[in-house]
């Protein structure tokens, strides 16, 4: 399917209802003004999913999904956008009509650079069997790749040369300037091209849909870089993909468990012992898209980094966002030495699905590993465990296993429950992005949350389309701190331009697959004080945003004087201080 405009979404959504839609699936009960069900998202024995038929939305306040009729049947059907769209236009009867010029332009190139990745992969793929790929083929059956797994994955080698791949593809009919956005090329500075990859095992990347997006190549001897990706383009982004989900999202689904390694081989092997429900990260720590597109088929992961210390670091630094993703992490400690593929080569399949059958829940590995970290345990470095320990537990959304956690560590470290209690009360204030699900039904206290007037005048202008025009008057995109928020402004205020229609449901519909889309929801669902008189709220937010940007920039004036204060700087020092008073003043 094409790329549909965006009047066409509108269309299907205002002829949809939330409400008729999502009770086709669950069962919803009414509350106050909205509707309320078992959340279909995650596990739940009290409802905190609740469907909003003013704004057309549903949001759950336990693990956070939310979004509107798009939104609830990709995660529900487990379909991508286009799907979506597609499903419910056909429910609707909306026909859906040829995207613009414009618009197809976009979606052109992406299918040219599948193409280019796809012809790319084959080309390597015969390079690896043919006479001077030899011993790359031979390292990779000398590693015990079958060559059922070199096709399964397309494993392919780039020769030793500057333009052999260039030349392949210019035979193939691409113009250069495409085939640089490829990123498999890189131009000379004196002009022309070269390949990227040379000499390596070329490892193709595929998208969820098994398109070829990109390629990990790595070289055949101890040399260093050892791998080689390619960067970023617009049909690949490095942090929003998985290599290998594209082989095994089906078997994750089926045994509702995914397991995950880093490297291209930790996967690759043990995939062809059987261990065939396995996507790995490839060097990074998980991002949030990586970790939503795996929970299309599985909330629940085991981790099985490498047992160095590195591997260890890296299963610490994917747990937070796992946890904040509402997933459940275990992680399996491999023994010294392994990593996951000399694992499954030395103790095959058995050993592997042992080794997963008694990986610890992610709290038991975290405080095995500090304890190890910090030992002995001296007063000072129990505190700096349990402090460690609580920035883990202040993740978790759950306030039952949050208080379950607690107590369990106050027994293990044997420290006083309630002295954690108030530990981790801190934690959780310092940790001032977005509170917690949760908390989220208290009002947010603006002591607490510095943008809390930036959020309420995203509130607003949701609530009341009719206070733009005035708050676009007073405020300006840059005069709020919060980056996320001064994006949702910019682009609030360009559809106001436009003359486009603004509200939750289509503002979070231009943010479609990013975290900003997240932001609204929980703006737009999260209850505020009952406060009377909009225009003195205005007023008043508009007065502590300036105020606070003017904070800010004098503590930034302070800087610069500080700097200035050197001989041959009085010019300067002098249109400082001005610049400086006159900020107080305005203040005042
Ligand atoms: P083998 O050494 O062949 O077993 O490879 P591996 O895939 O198991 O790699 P390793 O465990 O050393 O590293 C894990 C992952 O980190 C790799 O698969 C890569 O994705 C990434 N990585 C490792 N070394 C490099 C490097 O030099 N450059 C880049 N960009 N990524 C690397
Ligand atoms: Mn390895």
């Amino acid at each position: 399917m094409g790329l549909v405009p965006e009047s066409t979404l509108e269309e299907i959504l205002s002829r949809v209802d939330i409400v008729e839609l999502i009770s086709g699936y669950i069962p919803l009960k009414r509350a106050g003004r909205g509707y309320k069900a078992l959340c279909p998202f995650h596990h739940e024995k009290t409802p905190s999913f609740t469907v909003n038929p003013d704004k057309q939305i549903f949001h759950c306040f336990g693990c956070s999904a939310g979004g509107n009729a798009f939104g609830f049947l990709m995660q529900h059907e487990r379909l991508e956008f286009p799907e979506a769209i597609e499903a419910l236009a056909k429910r609707t009867g909306v026909i859906i009509h040829e995207a613009s010029p414009s618009e197809r332009k976009t979606q052109n190139l992406s299918e040219q650079l599948y193409k280019i990745n796809e012809c790319a992969s084959d080309f390597y793929f015969n390079q690896l069997h043919s006479p001077e790929g030899e011993p790359a083929l031979k390292y990779l059956l000398k590693r015990g790749i079958a060559k059922e797994t070199i096709q399964r994955f397309k494993i392919g080698y780039a020769q030793d040369k500057w333009d052999g791949l260039l030349n392949y593809l210019r035979g193939k009919g691409f113009v250069l300037g495409l085939i640089e956005k490829s990123g498999l090329i890189i131009p000379k500075d004196k002009g022309g091209y070269y390949d990227r990859f040379r000499k390596r095992i070329l490892i193709p990347i595929s998208d969820s849909k098994g398109r070829a997006v990109a390629f990990g190549a790595r070289v055949l001897d101890n040399s260093l870089p050892k791998y080689i990706n390619s960067p970023e383009t617009p049909v690949y982004s490095k942090s929003k993909v998985l290599f290998g989900l594209n082989l095994s999202n089906e078997e994750i689904r089926l045994k509702d468990l995914a397991v995950i390694v880093e490297g291209y081989f930790d996967l690759i092997f043990p995939y062809q012992a059987g261990v065939k429900n396995i996507t790995a990260s490839c060097g990074t720590a998980l991002t949030q898209e990586q970790i939503r597109l795996l929970k299309r088929y599985s909330r629940n992961v085991v981790l099985v980094y490498d047992s160095d210390n590195a591997g260890q670091m890296a299963t610490l630094r994917s747990i937070d966002t796992l946890i904040e993703e509402g997933m459940n992490v275990m992680a399996a400690r491999l023994p010294e030495g392994h990593d996951p593929d000399s694992f499954a080569r030395q103790f095959g399949p058995e050993g592997f699905q042992k080794l997963i059958t008694e990986a610890k829940d992610i709290f038991d590995y975290k405080l095995d590993f500090l304890k190890s970290k910090y030992a002995p345990l001296t007063i000072p470095h129990k505190a700096q465990a349990a402090s460690e320990m609580l920035s883990l537990i202040s993740k978790f959304s759950n306030t039952v296993a949050k208080s379950a956690y607690i107590k369990k560590l106050a027994e293990e470290l044997s420290l006083d429950e309630n002295s954690l209690l108030l530990e981790l009360k801190k934690t959780e204030n310092q940790n001032n992005h977005i509170p917690h699900k949760e908390e989220k039904f208290t009002p947010p206290k603006a002591s607490v949350n510095s943008n809390a007037p930036e959020r309420m005048i995203v509130r607003l202008m949701l609530e009341e389309e009719e206070l733009i025009e005035q708050i676009k008057e007073k405020l300006a995109p840059g005069d709020f701190q919060d980056k996320n928020i001064s994006q949702i402004i910019t682009k609030m205020f360009d559809l106001f331009c436009s003359g486009k229609k603004i509200n939750t449901n289509s503002l979070v519909n231009h943010f479609t697959g990013s975290h900003l889309s997240k932001i609204i929801l929980e703006i737009s669902t999260s209850e505020w004080p009952a406060v009377s008189g909009t225009q003195r709220i205005i007023d008043d937010c508009v007065r502590r945003i300036k105020e606070s940007k003017r904070k800010l920039k004098q503590q930034e004036l302070c800087r610069q004087l500080k700097l200035a204060q050197g001989p041959g700087n009085e010019l300067k020092l002098n249109d400082l201080l001005i610049e400086f008073h006159s900020l107080s003043r305005e203040g005042a």
